[in-house]
Protein backbone atom coordinates (compact mmCIF):
# COMPACT_ATOMS: atom_id res chain seq x y z
CA UNK A 1 0.00 0.00 0.00
CA UNK A 2 2.96 2.23 1.07
CA UNK A 3 5.02 1.53 -1.70
CA UNK A 4 4.88 4.12 -4.11
CA UNK A 5 4.29 6.25 -1.87
CA UNK A 6 7.90 6.14 -0.21
CA UNK A 7 10.58 8.01 -1.92
CA UNK A 8 14.16 6.88 -2.23
CA UNK A 9 16.60 8.92 -1.82
CA UNK A 10 17.69 9.77 -5.43
CA UNK A 11 14.12 11.05 -5.51
CA UNK A 12 13.66 13.30 -2.57
CA UNK A 13 17.32 14.70 -3.96
CA UNK A 14 15.36 15.74 -7.39
CA UNK A 15 12.42 17.10 -5.52
CA UNK A 16 14.44 19.39 -3.25
CA UNK A 17 16.20 20.89 -6.62
CA UNK A 18 12.30 21.54 -8.43
CA UNK A 19 10.80 22.78 -4.86
CA UNK A 20 13.42 25.31 -4.80
CA UNK A 21 12.78 25.86 -8.58
CA UNK A 22 8.67 26.49 -7.62
CA UNK A 23 9.84 28.74 -4.72
CA UNK A 24 11.78 31.35 -7.50
CA UNK A 25 9.09 31.23 -9.60
CA UNK A 26 6.77 32.15 -7.00
CA UNK A 27 9.31 35.00 -5.57
CA UNK A 28 10.39 36.06 -8.83
CA UNK A 29 6.84 36.98 -10.07
CA UNK A 30 6.20 39.13 -6.83
CA UNK A 31 7.12 42.43 -7.98
CA UNK A 32 5.03 42.31 -11.08
CA UNK A 33 1.66 41.43 -9.23
CA UNK A 34 0.34 45.58 -9.60
CA UNK A 35 -2.45 47.09 -10.91
CA UNK A 36 -2.88 47.41 -14.89
CA UNK A 37 -1.24 43.66 -15.54
CA UNK A 38 -3.11 40.84 -17.25
CA UNK A 39 -3.08 37.46 -15.49
CA UNK A 40 -2.36 36.42 -19.01
CA UNK A 41 1.10 38.61 -18.93
CA UNK A 42 2.25 37.13 -15.80
CA UNK A 43 1.47 33.63 -17.09
CA UNK A 44 4.09 34.73 -19.75
CA UNK A 45 6.39 35.88 -17.14
CA UNK A 46 6.44 32.79 -15.55
CA UNK A 47 6.43 30.44 -18.47
CA UNK A 48 9.81 32.09 -19.79
CA UNK A 49 11.52 32.65 -16.27
CA UNK A 50 10.58 28.33 -15.89
CA UNK A 51 11.70 26.89 -19.23
CA UNK A 52 14.59 30.01 -20.18
CA UNK A 53 16.28 30.38 -16.59
CA UNK A 54 15.61 27.60 -15.04
CA UNK A 55 15.03 25.13 -18.02
CA UNK A 56 12.56 23.37 -16.66
CA UNK A 57 8.89 23.11 -17.28
CA UNK A 58 5.09 24.09 -16.45
CA UNK A 59 3.65 21.28 -15.14
CA UNK A 60 0.00 22.86 -15.95
CA UNK A 61 0.77 23.38 -19.63
CA UNK A 62 -1.22 20.83 -21.41
CA UNK A 63 -2.17 18.76 -18.23
CA UNK A 64 -5.28 17.54 -19.01
CA UNK A 65 -6.09 20.05 -21.78
CA UNK A 66 -5.11 23.03 -19.66
CA UNK A 67 -4.47 26.10 -21.80
CA UNK A 68 -1.77 27.89 -19.93
CA UNK A 69 1.49 27.23 -17.71
CA UNK A 70 0.01 28.63 -14.18
CA UNK A 71 -2.91 29.20 -12.53
CA UNK A 72 -3.94 32.83 -11.61
CA UNK A 73 -7.20 32.67 -9.56
CA UNK A 74 -8.61 36.52 -8.65
CA UNK A 75 -10.89 37.65 -6.05
CA UNK A 76 -14.05 35.28 -5.75
CA UNK A 77 -12.43 32.57 -7.87
CA UNK A 78 -11.71 29.17 -6.32
CA UNK A 79 -8.99 27.65 -7.89
CA UNK A 80 -7.57 26.94 -12.08
CA UNK A 81 -8.54 30.57 -13.19
CA UNK A 82 -7.27 30.59 -16.42
CA UNK A 83 -4.79 33.59 -17.11
CA UNK A 84 -5.58 35.51 -19.69
CA UNK A 85 -5.45 39.05 -22.17
CA UNK A 86 -8.54 40.67 -21.16
CA UNK A 87 -9.33 41.14 -17.76
CA UNK A 88 -6.79 44.07 -15.79
CA UNK A 89 -5.81 43.26 -12.16
CA UNK A 90 -6.91 46.50 -9.81
CA UNK A 91 -5.95 47.83 -6.55
CA UNK A 92 -7.49 45.50 -3.72
CA UNK A 93 -7.79 42.51 -5.94
CA UNK A 94 -6.89 39.39 -3.94
CA UNK A 95 -4.48 36.78 -6.33
CA UNK A 96 -3.53 33.25 -6.42
CA UNK A 97 -0.79 31.98 -8.46
CA UNK A 98 -0.26 28.28 -8.70
CA UNK A 99 3.31 27.45 -10.02
CA UNK A 100 3.71 23.31 -10.47
CA UNK A 101 7.41 22.87 -12.32
CA UNK A 102 9.11 19.46 -13.67
CA UNK A 103 12.62 18.79 -13.80
CA UNK A 104 14.65 15.73 -13.62
CA UNK A 105 10.90 13.89 -14.23
CA UNK A 106 10.00 14.91 -10.93
CA UNK A 107 6.73 17.37 -10.09
CA UNK A 108 7.04 20.44 -7.26
CA UNK A 109 3.80 22.36 -6.74
CA UNK A 110 3.05 25.35 -4.45
CA UNK A 111 0.95 29.02 -4.60
CA UNK A 112 0.31 31.40 -2.41
CA UNK A 113 -1.54 34.69 -2.10
CA UNK A 114 -0.71 38.24 -3.80
CA UNK A 115 -2.14 42.16 -3.08
CA UNK A 116 -2.51 43.89 -5.78
CA UNK A 117 -1.85 47.62 -4.87
CA UNK A 118 -3.74 48.31 -1.12
CA UNK A 119 -5.49 45.16 0.19
CA UNK A 120 -8.95 45.35 1.25
CA UNK A 121 -9.46 44.37 5.49
CA UNK A 122 -11.83 41.28 4.77
CA UNK A 123 -8.91 40.17 1.71
CA UNK A 124 -5.93 40.49 4.10
CA UNK A 125 -8.07 38.71 6.59
CA UNK A 126 -8.43 35.87 4.63
CA UNK A 127 -5.42 35.65 3.04
CA UNK A 128 -3.94 35.89 6.81
CA UNK A 129 -6.20 32.74 8.20
CA UNK A 130 -5.21 31.23 4.78
CA UNK A 131 -1.85 30.95 5.40
CA UNK A 132 -2.23 30.17 9.21
CA UNK A 133 -3.98 27.31 8.48
CA UNK A 134 -1.45 25.99 6.22
CA UNK A 135 1.36 26.24 8.65
CA UNK A 136 -0.75 25.04 11.85
CA UNK A 137 -0.93 22.21 9.60
CA UNK A 138 2.53 22.08 8.69
CA UNK A 139 3.55 21.56 12.09
CA UNK A 140 1.93 18.79 12.91
CA UNK A 141 3.35 16.49 9.96
CA UNK A 142 5.27 13.65 11.32
CA UNK A 143 5.57 9.91 10.98
CA UNK A 144 2.42 7.69 12.21
CA UNK A 145 0.03 10.24 12.43
CA UNK A 146 -3.80 9.39 11.13
CA UNK A 147 -3.79 11.60 7.67
CA UNK A 148 -7.27 13.03 8.92
CA UNK A 149 -5.20 15.31 11.45
CA UNK A 150 -3.91 17.61 8.95
CA UNK A 151 -7.79 17.83 7.49
CA UNK A 152 -8.92 18.49 11.26
CA UNK A 153 -6.29 21.08 12.26
CA UNK A 154 -7.34 23.25 9.08
CA UNK A 155 -11.17 23.18 9.37
CA UNK A 156 -11.25 23.55 13.02
CA UNK A 157 -8.67 26.95 12.92
CA UNK A 158 -10.69 28.04 10.06
CA UNK A 159 -14.11 27.70 11.22
CA UNK A 160 -13.05 29.07 14.51
CA UNK A 161 -12.49 31.83 12.00
CA UNK A 162 -15.80 32.10 10.68
CA UNK A 163 -14.69 31.10 7.50
CA UNK A 164 -15.38 28.46 5.49
CA UNK A 165 -13.27 25.02 4.14
CA UNK A 166 -13.84 24.08 0.38
CA UNK A 167 -14.37 20.39 0.11
CA UNK A 168 -14.06 19.75 -3.53
CA UNK A 169 -10.81 19.94 -3.99
CA UNK A 170 -7.88 17.89 -1.95
CA UNK A 171 -4.24 18.03 -1.80
CA UNK A 172 -2.00 15.06 -2.95
CA UNK A 173 0.83 13.23 -2.97
CA UNK A 174 3.45 14.28 -5.62
CA UNK A 175 6.74 12.75 -7.73
CA UNK A 176 7.22 11.75 -10.58
CA UNK A 177 3.37 12.28 -11.14
CA UNK A 178 2.05 15.95 -10.79
CA UNK A 179 -1.01 13.78 -8.69
CA UNK A 180 -0.37 11.12 -6.58
CA UNK A 181 -1.86 8.74 -3.74
CA UNK A 182 -2.20 9.95 -0.95
CA UNK A 183 -5.28 12.44 -0.82
CA UNK A 184 -4.50 15.34 1.58
CA UNK A 185 -8.44 16.39 2.04
CA UNK A 186 -8.40 20.05 4.45
CA UNK A 187 -11.07 18.99 6.39
CA UNK A 188 -11.71 16.09 9.05
CA UNK A 189 -12.80 12.81 7.94
CA UNK A 190 -12.71 10.03 10.80
CA UNK A 191 -12.34 6.75 8.75
CA UNK A 192 -9.43 8.89 7.00
CA UNK A 193 -6.86 6.47 9.10
CA UNK A 194 -3.70 6.18 6.46
CA UNK A 195 -0.61 7.03 8.76
CA UNK A 196 2.02 8.77 7.50
CA UNK A 197 5.11 7.28 6.86
CA UNK A 198 8.87 9.10 6.60
CA UNK A 199 9.62 10.28 2.89
CA UNK A 200 6.12 10.68 2.13
CA UNK A 201 5.76 13.71 -0.31
CA UNK A 202 2.93 15.27 -0.53
CA UNK A 203 1.24 18.46 -0.78
CA UNK A 204 -1.27 20.56 1.37
CA UNK A 205 -3.12 23.40 -0.33
CA UNK A 206 -6.09 24.86 1.43
CA UNK A 207 -8.43 26.71 -0.18
CA UNK A 208 -10.94 29.19 2.49
CA UNK A 209 -13.84 30.50 1.24
CA UNK A 210 -15.14 34.38 2.69
CA UNK A 211 -18.61 33.02 2.89
CA UNK A 212 -20.20 29.06 2.36
CA UNK A 213 -17.82 26.38 1.28
CA UNK A 214 -20.21 25.90 -1.87
CA UNK A 215 -18.39 26.39 -5.50
CA UNK A 216 -19.63 26.16 -9.22
CA UNK A 217 -17.54 25.61 -12.17
CA UNK A 218 -17.54 27.50 -14.93
CA UNK A 219 -18.29 26.95 -19.07
CA UNK A 220 -14.73 27.17 -19.40
CA UNK A 221 -14.44 23.93 -18.06
CA UNK A 222 -11.56 24.87 -15.72
CA UNK A 223 -12.40 28.27 -13.18
CA UNK A 224 -14.04 27.02 -9.55
CA UNK A 225 -15.63 30.79 -8.35
CA UNK A 226 -17.24 30.29 -4.70
CA UNK A 227 -21.06 29.93 -5.69
CA UNK A 228 -22.00 33.06 -3.56
CA UNK A 229 -19.26 35.23 -4.95
CA UNK A 230 -17.09 35.59 -1.94
CA UNK A 231 -13.56 35.89 -1.91
CA UNK A 232 -11.60 33.00 -2.08
CA UNK A 233 -7.97 32.23 -0.92
CA UNK A 234 -5.25 29.49 -1.11
CA UNK A 235 -1.73 28.83 -0.06
CA UNK A 236 -0.04 25.53 -0.99
CA UNK A 237 3.15 23.94 -0.30
CA UNK A 238 5.08 20.65 -1.31
CA UNK A 239 5.92 18.52 2.05
CA UNK A 240 8.44 15.81 3.01
CA UNK A 241 7.73 13.80 6.15
CA UNK A 242 11.12 13.71 7.61
CA UNK A 243 12.70 11.61 10.51
CA UNK A 244 10.92 13.96 13.38
CA UNK A 245 8.76 16.09 10.92
CA UNK A 246 8.46 17.55 7.49
CA UNK A 247 10.33 19.71 5.83
CA UNK A 248 8.99 22.39 3.14
CA UNK A 249 10.31 21.54 -0.24
CA UNK A 250 9.12 24.78 -1.98
CA UNK A 251 9.93 27.54 0.99
N1 LIG B 1 -1.66 23.14 -9.26
C1 LIG B 1 -2.97 22.59 -9.03
C2 LIG B 1 -2.86 21.77 -7.77
O1 LIG B 1 -2.51 22.36 -6.81
C3 LIG B 1 -3.48 21.80 -10.18
C4 LIG B 1 -3.71 22.58 -11.40
S1 LIG B 1 -4.16 21.53 -12.65
C5 LIG B 1 -4.28 22.53 -13.98
O2 LIG B 1 -3.01 20.59 -7.70
F1 LIG B 1 -4.47 21.77 -14.98
F2 LIG B 1 -5.30 23.37 -13.78
F3 LIG B 1 -3.20 23.22 -14.11
CO1 LIG C 1 -1.46 20.77 -5.77
CO1 LIG D 1 -0.93 23.74 -7.16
Amino acid sequence: MYKNLIKKNTEIKKMKKVGKIVSNVLKMISEYVVPNITTGELDRICHDYIIYEEKSFPACLGYNGFPKSTCISVNDVVCHGIPNDKKKLKDGDIVNIDVTVIKNSYHADASKMFFVGKPTILGKRLCYVTKKSLDLAIEIVKPNIYINQIGKVIQTYVEKKDFSIVKDYCGHGIGRNFHENPQILHYYKKENKFLLKENMTFTIEPMVNAGSHHIKSMQDGWTIKTKDRSLSAQYEHTILVTKKGCEILTL
